[in-house]
C-alpha cells in the first residue's frame, strides 16, 4: 500500500525555483533511497513533506499525499500533530536539532509526553527503553546525559531514538551517516535495517553517496538540480544505469576490490537554482550531451527493460 505519495513537487525561494516537478512513492515499509550531489534538492524536498522549509520557502506547486491525505498546505497545527507522531525527520545537522540544555531523556520524553501523553516516570522509562533500542550502551546513564557528552555516532543514534519515540510510519533520514567514520556509518545503516524489519516502518533515505543507498535500498530516485533525473528499482538502476549523471555517479563510488586507481570524479558542479540551464541540466557537465540536450528539458520516462530516466539519448547509451 502506497503510503506516501510525492506528485509534481515543485519549492521555490521567491522567484528561485529549487525543486522542480518531483514525483516518487514510498509504500509501507519500503527504503527509498534519494541521492544526489550537495545543491540538487534533496533536503528541500524531504523538508517539504515535513513542512518544514526555512523562511521564504514554499511549495509553488505539486502534491504531496501521506497516509491517503492530502498534506501539501495542512495547517501547522495539524502539521505538527503528524510530525513525530506518523512521520519524523532525522535532520542533516545533529547538533542544530538536538538541544544542548536537555538531556538526551528529557528530549525523548518531550516528544512523548506531547504525543502519547504519557507521565514523566512513564516517559523516562520509555527513554531508556529507545536508547536501548538504538543499541546505546549504559542506556541508564546516557539518558541523563547531553549531547555534548555523546560522541558522534551516539548523538546521531540518540537522534533516531527521539524520531522513533512514536514508532512513526514514515522515517526521513537526512544524511544519517555522513558525518561518521566508515565503522560507525556501517553500525547506523545496521540499525536502520533492522529497525524498519522490526516496525515495519518505511524509511526515506537521503544521501550523496550511493555506496550507502545500494547498501538498503529497494528503489532509488537519483536528483540533480532540482530535478529527479532516473529513478527505479535499486537492482535496475545500479545494474544497468541509464542516465549518464547516475553513471558518473556510480563510477564515482570507490572500489575496495583491486588496485585503487584515480577516482573518476565528475567534472563541473551543480549549477546555482537561479543559473539552471534550460534544456536538460546536467548537459553541460554531459560527456554524451547534443545540441539537442540543451533545447529543451527532457521528460522522465520509462527505458524498455531499464528504470524511468530524464535523458533523450537514453536507448542509445544503454
Ligand atoms: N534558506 C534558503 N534560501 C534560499 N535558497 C536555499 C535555502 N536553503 C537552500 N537553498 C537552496 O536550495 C537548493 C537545494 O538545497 P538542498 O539543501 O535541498 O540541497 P541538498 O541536495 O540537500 O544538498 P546537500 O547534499 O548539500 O545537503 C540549493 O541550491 C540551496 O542553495
Ligand atoms: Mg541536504
Amino acid at each position: 500500500m502506497t503510503l506516501l505519495s510525492v506528485r509534481d513537487l515543485s519549492v521555490a525561494f521567491g522567484p528561485v525555483r529549487v525543486v522542480q516537478d518531483v514525483s516518487f512513492d514510498l509504500a509501507e515499509g519500503e527504503v527509498l533511497g534519494v541521492v544526489g550531489e550537495s545543491g540538487s534538492g534533496k533536503s528541500m524536498t524531504a523538508l517539504a513533506m515535513m513542512g518544514l522549509l526555512p523562511a521564504g520557502g514554499h511549495v509553488t506547486a505539486g502534491r504531496i499525499t501521506f497516509e491517503g491525505r492530502d498534506i501539501t498546505r495542512l495547517p501547522e497545527r495539524e502539521m505538527q500533530r503528524l510530525r513525530g507522531a506518523r512521520m519524523a525527520m532525522i535532520f542533516q545537522e545533529p547538533m542544530a536539532s538536538l538541544n544542548p540544555v536537555l538531556t538526551v531523556g528529557e528530549q525523548i520524553a518531550e516528544v512523548l509526553r506531547h504525543h502519547s501523553g504519557l507521565d514523566r516516570r512513564a516517559a523516562q522509562r520509555e527513554a531508556i527503553g529507545l536508547l536501548k533500542l538504538v543499541e546505546i550502551a549504559s542506556a541508564e546513564r546516557r539518558v541523563n546525559e547531553y549531547p555534548h557528552q555523546l560522541s558522534g555516532g551516539m548523538r546521531q543514534r540518540a537522534m533516531i531514538a527521539i524520531a522513533l519515540a512514536c514508532r512513526p510510519r514514515l522515517l526521513i533520514a537526512d544524511e544519517p551517516t555522513t558525518a561518521l567514520d566508515a565503522t560507525v556509518q556501517a553500525g547506523i545503516l545496521d540499525l536502520l535495517r533492522g529497525l524498519r524489519q522490526e516496525f515495519g516502518m518505511a524509511v526515506l533515505l537521503i544521501s550523496h553517496d550511493l555506496g550507502v543507498v545500494s547498501e538498503i535500498c529497494e528503489r532509488v530516485v537519483v536528483m540533480y538540480a532540482g530535478r529527479v533525473v532516473e529513478t527505479g528499482t535499486a537492482e535496475r538502476l545500479f545494474g544497468r544505469p541509464v542516465h549518464p549523471y547516475t553513471r558518473a555517479l556510480l563510477a564515482a563510488i570507490p572500489r575496495l576490490e583491486g588496485p585503487i586507481g584515480p577516482l573518476p570524479a565528475i567534472a563541473g558542479v551543480v549549477p546555482t537554482p537561479a543559473a539552471f540551464p534550460p534544456g536538460c541540466r546536467f548537459a553541460p557537465r554531459c560527456p554524451y550531451a547534443v545540441p539537442a540536450c540543451e533545447a529543451a528539458q527532457p521528460p522522465l520516462r520509462t527505458i524498455p527493460g531499464g528504470t524511468d530516466a530524464a535523458c533523450i539519448r537514453a536507448e542509445e547509451l544503454t
